[in-house]
């Protein structure tokens, strides 16, 4: 027996917005030759909230969100971008829409400094480039973003695993995008980075982008999303949200001993604080 749970408009203070989600997906299912990556997964984002996607390794995460960033084109279902069906055939059709991806590998140039990888492919200026007005453009973006770093002519490989993982969210911000996707932003990071680029998080929402973070870190999840979506073995096994959430169930949803295809009753997840 299949459960399907409404997603419903968020209500919580955080998130919720009554002109409905930014994003809807409705259907999806996608293969890698004999691998079904993905199987009729639903997912609505609204605007101002971080949704978490987890799940164990091979979920479907990465692949769902591929989708979003238009790498991958989905074998079924639906994509509504602000109420209207669109198709995300490449990564700049999803950019064009609102949609910025940071990749777990940030696909930073080494040899550039932080300007130049800010600006990678959008140089302000004609054949000789506005140096001055792209420097100014970084600091202020960088400033906005409370980002800590010495100088914006340091070259990103000087930079510490934090630092680049704000210059690659900063990058994503250029053309203010809607929805922010981190695909494991923190994986690589010690305690105080972590933390910063949860408040860089918190801040994203708080200016109103909906974020969604991929993470293995159940420590991280729990301080900042207001929404946890379960993939295991491409379905959505759990849909959680804060603050009835608890690590418990998270992880029984992951692992696959709360299962919803088998029948946990409707009212028991309920009173978990699942959707
Ligand atoms: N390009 C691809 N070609 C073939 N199979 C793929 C491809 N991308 C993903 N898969 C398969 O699809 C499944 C889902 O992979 P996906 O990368 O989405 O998982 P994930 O939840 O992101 O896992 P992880 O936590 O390890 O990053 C896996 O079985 C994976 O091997
Ligand atoms: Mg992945």
């Amino acid at each position: 027996m299949s459960y399907s749970f409404g997603e419903g408009a968020p209500y919580n203070s955080a998130g919720g917005d009554p002109r409905g989600p930014v994003v809807s997906m409705r259907g999806i299912s996608k293969s890698f030759g004999h691998v079904q990556a993905l199987r009729n997964v639903d997912l609505d984002l609204y605007p101002g909230e971080v949704v978490a996607l987890v799940g164990d390794n091979g979920a479907g995460k990465s692949t769902l969100v591929k989708i979003l960033a238009g790498v991958h084109p989905q074998d079924a279902g639906t994509v509504t971008f602000e109420g209207r069906q669109v198709s995300i055939p490449s990564p700049a059709a999803s950019r064009e829409l609102g949609i910025a991806t940071v990749f777990q590998d940030l696909a930073l140039c080494d040899n550039l400094d932080v300007v130049a990888n800010l600006f990678l492919g959008r140089e302000v200026g004609g054949a000789v480039l506005d140096e001055e007005t792209m420097e100014r453009r970084s600091w202020e973006l960088l400033r906005q973003l409370s980002a800590r770093i010495p100088s914006v002519r340091m070259r990103a490989a000087t930079l510490s695993g934090g630092q680049r993982q704000t210059v690659a969210i900063a990058r994503s911000l250029i053309g203010d995008p809607r929805v922010v996707i981190l695909d494991e932003p923190t994986a690589a990071l010690g305690i105080a980075q972590t933390a910063e680029v949860l408040n860089l998080i918190e801040l994203l929402r708080e200016r109103g982008h909906c974020v969604v973070l991929i993470s293995h870190n159940m420590a991280d999840v729990q301080a900042v999303a207001d929404r946890v979506i379960v993939l295991r073995l491409g379905r959505v096994n759990g849909r959680f949200r804060a603050p009835a959430m608890s690590y418990e169930d998270i992880i029984a949803s992951i692992t696959g001993v709360l299962n919803l295809e088998e029948g946990t009753p409707e009212d028991d997840i309920g009173e978990r604080g699942s959707l």
